[in-house]
């Protein structure tokens, strides 16, 4: 055993941490737009199917993992796979985990940059007195202007990568203490403002009555990815914070409690997106910008609306952070594994990270129209396939690597459940977790 490495300071902190790791972009900025394209209700059923029976089994597979290995990723499948006596070439799930993260916090990073930016702009009052049309030409201009955007990336990486080189007990869980329950609670507001918008009807509607006829292929495939996105699965990253989680404490429970929270966290930014959608005559399927154009119209609509839309802002900058600080941590806890110091750990992959996601900024401007992959640009394509694909084949070989290759006394002793639930658990994982995501890739390949 690893003793050298951190432990989370109490159980608290380690539900903090993957709430923290498992809300952020995922819930507030892209479920809106996932669901407003990819046809409303349906979407989000499919989501709440998936996080059901693919999410929750297969992230208490990879924490297992990482609290069973007690090292980074890649040794800890190394070093499982060798105790197991399977192939070791295991460990490389652990390097494809780190190359997912790599692309999704590269485009991670601009968004959030995009935060900085409106936190900055609803300071300034720069909203105060906009209409709707007016708003959404200002995002169109700032997505223009590729030297703003890069200043607000540079700056989302430096806060991210300063915490990630401060390490887990001095640097995340002080910020996560104070900030994640902070958001909730201007979400609630925000959720109930929107019960008495005109369009909170129509939303409701939109979010819960399911257009079975709306289903094709390519909305399975991205509710099952966004599944995994929002959840944080497949990317080795919970992984690596199960490497730190103490030894007493029951994997199951804490688990559902993340999952939970990161639904109620989507939806209640769903309800009250969408209630402002429709209550301006906004299109839902207006993609990435959504959330950039529906809440500083929302917010102009409230007395001291100004206020609120800063401080939404800053707290959804907090939950960005967090996510992107774990999004960091098994690339850097990959090099201190082989004997890096974390500051120059950090650094570099920062700087790596930092400059793929000049191809991100340049996406909406002078790239706009070079396609990487199938009429895809470059951010188009990176905030698909990373989160979509990606992802699930990940969470898949992490899976089957949990049920199929691990010694079942060494899953049972880190997933800290009895026997019986176990069992439970496993068939899940291998007969339905499994087949299903494997289904869902395979014919969305062909
Ligand atoms: N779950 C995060 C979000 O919803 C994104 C994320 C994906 C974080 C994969 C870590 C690993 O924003």
């Amino acid at each position: 055993m690893n003793e050298t490495l951190e432990r989370w300071q109490s159980r608290r902190a380690f539900i903090l941490a993957v709430t923290g790791a498992a809300v952020g972009l995922g819930n507030i900025w892209r479920f809106p737009y996932m669901t407003g394209e990819n046809g409303g209700a349906a979407f989000l059923l499919l989501y709440v199917v998936f996080v059901a029976l693919l999410g929750l089994p297969m992230m208490m597979a990879e924490i297992m993992i990482g609290r069973a290995g007690r090292r980074s990723p890649m040794q800890a499948l190394a070093f499982l796979a060798d105790e197991a006596g399977v192939s070791p070439l295991w460990r490389w799930l652990g390097l494809f985990g780190a190359m997912t993260t790599f692309f999704i916090l590269s485009f991670y990073s601009v968004v959030s940059g995009w935060s900085i930016e409106y936190l900055v702009g609803a300071v300034n009052g720069d909203f105060v007195g906009r209409s709707a049309p007016q708003i959404g030409s200002g995002f169109e201009a700032f997505l223009l202007d590729p030297l703003r955007m890069t200043f607000n990336h540079t700056l989302f990486m430096l806060l991210t990568m300063s915490v990630v080189a401060a390490g887990i007990n001095s640097g995340l869980e002080k910020l996560n203490n104070v900030m994640m329950p902070l958001l909730y609670l201007i979400l609630l507001v925000l959720g109930g403002y929107a019960v008495t918008t005109a369009g909170f009807g129509e939303a409701m509607h939109w979010l819960f009555t399911p257009d079975l006829a709306a289903i094709d292929l390519t909305v399975v495939l991205n509710a099952m990815g966004h599944a995994f996105f929002t959840l944080a699965v497949g990317a080795c990253a919970l992984m690596a914070y199960g490497a730190y989680m103490p030894d007493d404490q029951s994997l199951p429970r804490a688990v559902f409690a993340v999952a939970l929270l990161d639904i109620a966290v989507a939806l209640l930014s769903g309800i009250a997106i969408f209630s402002v959608v429709f209550s301006h005559g906004l299109d839902p399927t207006e993609g990435p910008g959504l959330m950039f154009v529906t809440l500083p119209v929302a917010f102009s609509g409230l007395p001291g609306g100004q206020l609120w839309l800063g401080a939404f802002f800053l707290l959804l900058l907090v939950a960005t952070w967090t996510s992107s600080i774990n999004l960091a941590e098994p690339m850097v806890a990959m090099l201190v594994g082989r004997g890096w110091r974390r500051g120059r750990a950090a650094t570099l992959i920062g700087a790596l990270v930092w400059l793929v996601g000049l191809l991100s900024v340049l996406s909406f401007s002078s790239l706009k129209d070079v396609h990487w992959f199938v009429g895809m640009n470059f951010f188009a394509l990176v905030t698909t396939v990373p989160p979509d694909i990606f992802l699930p084949i990940g969470g898949l070989l992490i899976a089957i690597f949990a049920v199929w290759r691990m010694p079942k006394e060494a899953a049972i002793s880190a997933l800290g459940v009895s026997p019986g639930r176990f069992v439970i658990w496993r068939t899940l994982v291998r007969y339905v977790s499994i087949p299903l995501t494997a289904i869902v890739l395979l014919s969305s390949l062909i």
